[in-house]
C-alpha cells in the first residue's frame, strides 16, 4: 500500500517529540504506530544510531510499514502487537529498558476510511472494529450476545451517551427478529431508538455508539492501564512516556496513573505512619496537557479533542 492510499495526519509531532527530549543513540517505542508519523520523527530525532521500535496491532499498518520503513530498517524494528505487552516485546528484542516512548492513542484513519473494518457508520460492512484483525471479539459478537445491561454501560461509560439505554432495548429487540450483520443495520436501529428531536442536533446520531463499540471491541481502556502499570519497569532513568489521548475517559486514566506513580506515601490520609512503603517512579512533565495549537487544528480537524501528557522515570 502507498503512502496515497495511507493518509494519517500525526497529531502533536513537534511538541511530543521536543518533550520526549529524543536524542543520538537512545532507544524509542512508537506503540501506535499507524502510518508511522511518530515512527519516523523519532528515528530522525535519533539519527545516527538511535533505535526505534514501532508497535501496532494492525497488520494492515504493518505492511505499509515495510514499504515507508525500508531506508530505516538498521534502526527500526517492526513488532505487530498490542502495547499491553510492552514488556515482553522488549524482551523478545533483548532490550531492557528504553529512553522513551510515544502512545497516540484510537484508530488511525485509514481504520476509519477503509469502509470494510466496520469502524464507520458511514460505510456498509460487516460489524467488526477490531484493530487486530486476530482479536476475540468482534462488534458483532457484542451487539447480538451482550445483554442489555452490559450494552448499556458500554454505550454510556464509552460512549456518554445519553440514549444509551433505550438503544440498548432496541438492539436486544431487533436481534430476536435477526441477527444484526452490517455497519448499515445498525446505524437504522440506532436512529429508531434515539427520538427525533434529538437527533436533529449535534453529531450523527450513531457517532458515540460507534466509539463505545470500538473501545470496547478492543479493550482500549484495559490495554492502556496495562500499559501505564508496565511503564516504570521499562523506561531507563530520565527516561519520558509521551500519551496523547482523544477521549476524557482516556486523559482521566493517563493523568491518574501519572498522579499515582509520582506519589511517595499512599496511605488514607487518617494513619499516623505510612504503611504503604509506595515510593514515586515518575515525575509529572505536564502538569496541564498540552493541546494542539489553532493553527493545527484547523489544518486536521481530528486534532479537535487531543490531549498530549507526559511523565519522566525518577
Ligand atoms: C492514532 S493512530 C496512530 C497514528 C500515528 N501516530 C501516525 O502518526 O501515523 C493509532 C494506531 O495505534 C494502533 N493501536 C491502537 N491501540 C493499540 C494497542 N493497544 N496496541 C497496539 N496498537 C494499537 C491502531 O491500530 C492505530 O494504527
Amino acid at each position: 500500500m502507498g503512502d496515497a492510499e495511507f493518509l494519517h495526519q500525526t497529531v502533536l509531532l513537534h511538541e511530543t517529540i521536543d518533550l520526549l527530549q529524543v536524542h543520538s543513540g537512545g532507544i524509542y517505542v512508537d506503540g501506535t504506530m499507524g502510518g508511522g508519523g511518530h515512527t519516523r520523527a523519532l528515528l530522525e530525532a535519533s539519527a545516527p544510531d538511535g533505535l526505534v521500535i514501532a508497535v501496532d496491532q494492525d497488520q494492515v499498518a504493518m505492511d505499509h510499514a515495510k514499504g515507508w520503513g525500508e531506508p530505516w530498517m538498521e534502526r527500526l524494528r517492526l513488532v505487530k502487537g498490542n502495547f499491553r505487552d510492552l514488556s515482553a516485546h522488549l524482551e523478545q528484542l533483548g532490550i531492557l529498558k528504553v529512553d522513551g516512548i510515544v502512545c497516540d492513542l484510537g484508530v488511525s484513519s485509514p481504520q476509519l476510511d477503509r469502509g470494510e473494518r466496520g469502524f464507520s457508520y458511514q460505510h456498509e460492512a460487516h460489524l467488526d472494529m477490531r484493530m487486530d484483525e486476530f482479536g476475540d471479539i468482534t462488534a458483532m459478537d457484542l451487539v447480538n450476545h451482550s445483554d442489555a445491561t452490559e450494552l448499556t454501560k458500554i454505550f454510556r461509560d464509552y460512549g456518554e451517551e445519553k440514549w444509551a439505554a433505550r438503544v440498548a432495548e432496541r438492539i436486544t429487540l431487533e436481534r430476536k427478529k435477526k441477527p444484526i450483520e452490517t455497519t448499515t443495520e445498525l446505524v437504522e436501529i440506532i436512529k429508531a431508538a434515539i427520538p427525533a428531536a434529538a437527533r436533529r442536533t449535534g453529531p450523527h446520531p450513531a457517532r458515540r455508539i460507534f466509539q463505545a463499540l470500538r473501545i470496547a471491541v478492543n479493550d482500549e481502556l484495559g490495554a492502556l492501564e496495562k500499559l501505564l502499570a508496565d511503564l516504570p519497569d521499562c523506561l531507563k532513568q530520565s527516561g519520558r512516556i509521551a500519551v496523547i489521548s482523544f477521549h476524557s475517559l482516556e486523559d482521566r486514566i493517563v493523568k491518574k496513573a501519572f498522579q499515582l506513580e509520582a506519589t511517595d506515601c499512599i496511605c488514607p490520609p487518617h494513619l499516623p505512619k505510612c504503611v504503604c512503603g509506595h515510593v514515586a517512579r515518575l515525575k509529572v512533565v505536564t502538569r496541564k496537557p498540552i493541546l494542539p495549537s489553532e493553527d493545527e487544528v484547523v489544518a486536521n480537524p481530528r486534532a479537535r479533542s487531543a490531549k498530549l501528557r507526559v511523565a519522566e522515570r525518577l
